[in-house]
């Protein structure tokens, strides 16, 4: 049918409702140029400020997904299972959840971003290990994945070539916040993956997408229902991102923190994260009765996190890179430390180097923020509270604007503990 695209775009500027041809049409003809740049931006401006309903989304995910090609892991005597984060910061949680779910039985092929704005990319922080390939054939991918049981690498083109473009324009057009298009860039990838099963850590806070509970709840119980149309068993968990993960934010520093948790160490609320999206992994995969505590503590996950890493390249003994320049941001009083902003300690970390601003920029693989004190902890006048790693120490004074502000010290009763895990989506 002959469609064009000005009548796709006065239909949802309009408020009206898109037919699943409209929809089919419009994916297919942007993916292969027909549609331009500028229209698919009206569209996506559309779509953001009108919404779409359920049937819209799920025929725009269907249109995404079919727009490239889809993953096979039947042949794998294990079930997949796969993880995927809306991003935050300091969430390094793949790096340890990946091995750690293969330890237990499943097998799982994590497809996986680089960092982009103040938010980290998984692919970013492993390439700080001298000799890590994040770029594998279909054939690579799947012979790691079967010898070690955990793959991370890069998405390659040929998965929902469709959402790769549109992803690109609407970053540079503020059209990323559409709950519609959202849901359906990530689950078409995961779709598309070929996943059996997968659990979704929506982040909540300042340092995520979505700052409030209502979105975040709206926005994954969006993706579990289209997880669960296309037959992937979905689960979502809602997870705090008010304040960073862990205590570092930044590539090498990250990894290096991940290998702590695998050593049975490392901070209680990254091994809690791990230890529960661990858990939901294994039973959506039907593998109820594995113990990723037990995995943990007994080196079985470190020695599949070293088997991955050594299978694409990399030397799981190597040292890390560690930036040439320090500075120390002391506390400024003595009591507790009641907020510490995870939005601000990103972009901290991301001006000191560890992120990029453009897609073809390169980061360093030392920079970043080191937290001394968690929300909650006491702290004593003049103490260190924050370092910041860089290779390029005139990027301090821009880092430390972005940290006025960052942080209260005060008393007990001014400091009300959030739990990791707020809610569970299913
Ligand atoms: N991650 C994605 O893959 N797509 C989005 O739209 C947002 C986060």
């Amino acid at each position: 049918m002959a469609m064009d695209v000005i009548s796709v775009i006065r239909t949802k500027r309009d408020r009206g409702e898109l037919t699943d041809e409209q929809i089919d049409w419009v994916i297919d003809a942007y993916t292969r140029g027909e549609v331009a740049d500028e229209q698919m931006s009206a569209l996506a401006m559309a779509i953001l400020l009108n919404g779409m309903n359920r049937r819209e989304i799920a025929r725009w995910t269907a249109a995404m997904i079919a727009s490239g090609e889809r993953m096979d892991f039947s042949s794998l005597s294990r079930p997949t299972a796969d993880k995927h984060s809306t991003g935050g910061v300091g969430d390094k949680i793949t790096l340890p959840l990946a091995p750690l779910v293969a330890a237990c039985g499943a097998a799982v092929p994590q497809l996986s971003g680089r960092g982009l704005g103040h938010t980290g990319g998984t692919l970013d922080k492993l390439e700080s290990i001298p000799g890590w390939r994040a770029l594998l054939s279909n054939e690579e991918m799947l012979h790691v994945l079967d010898t070690t049981g955990a793959v991370i690498c890069a998405a390659g083109d040929g998965l929902a070539p469709a959402d790769k473009k549109l992803y690109a324009l609407r970053d540079v057009t503020g059209t990323v916040e559409a709950i519609p298009l959202i849901a359906s860039s990530i689950m078409s990838k995961k779709i598309a993956e070929g996943t059996g099963s997968l659990v979704l850590d929506v982040k909540v806070g300042s340092g995520a997408f979505m700052k409030t509970i209502e979105d975040a709840r709206e926005l994954a119980s969006t993706m579990v229902g289209l997880g669960t149309y296309h037959g992937v068993k979905t689960v979502a968990l809602l997870t705090d991102m008010s304040t960073p993960l862990g205590r570092t934010a930044g590539n090498a520093l990250e990894v290096r923190e991940s290998v702590e948790v695998l050593a049975g160490g490392g901070p209680a609320d990254v091994v809690e994260l791990t230890i529960a999206l661990a858990r939901e992994m294994l039973d959506a995969a039907g593998l109820k009765d594995a113990d990723p505590a037990k995995a943990l503590a007994d080196g079985s996950a470190m020695d599949v996190w070293r088997r991955m890493i050594a299978a694409q390249g990399g030397d799981p003994d190597a040292e890390l890179p560690v930036a040439r320049e320090q500075h120390v941001v002391k506390a400024p009083s003595s009591g507790v430390l009641t907020r510490l902003d995870a939005y601000d300690v990103g972009v901290a970390a991301w001006r000191l180097g560890a992120g990029r601003a453009r897609k073809e920029d390169p980061v360093q693989a030392g920079a970043g923020v080191e937290m001394h004190a968690k929300p909650g902890d006491r702290v004593t006048e003049g103490q260190p509270l924050l370092t910041l790693h860089t290779d390029t120490p005139d990027r301090f004074a821009y880092a430390l604007q972005s940290l006025e502000g960052s942080f209260d010290i005060g008393s007990d009763a001014d400091f009300t503990a959030t739990p990791v895990v707020l809610e569970r989506i299913v």
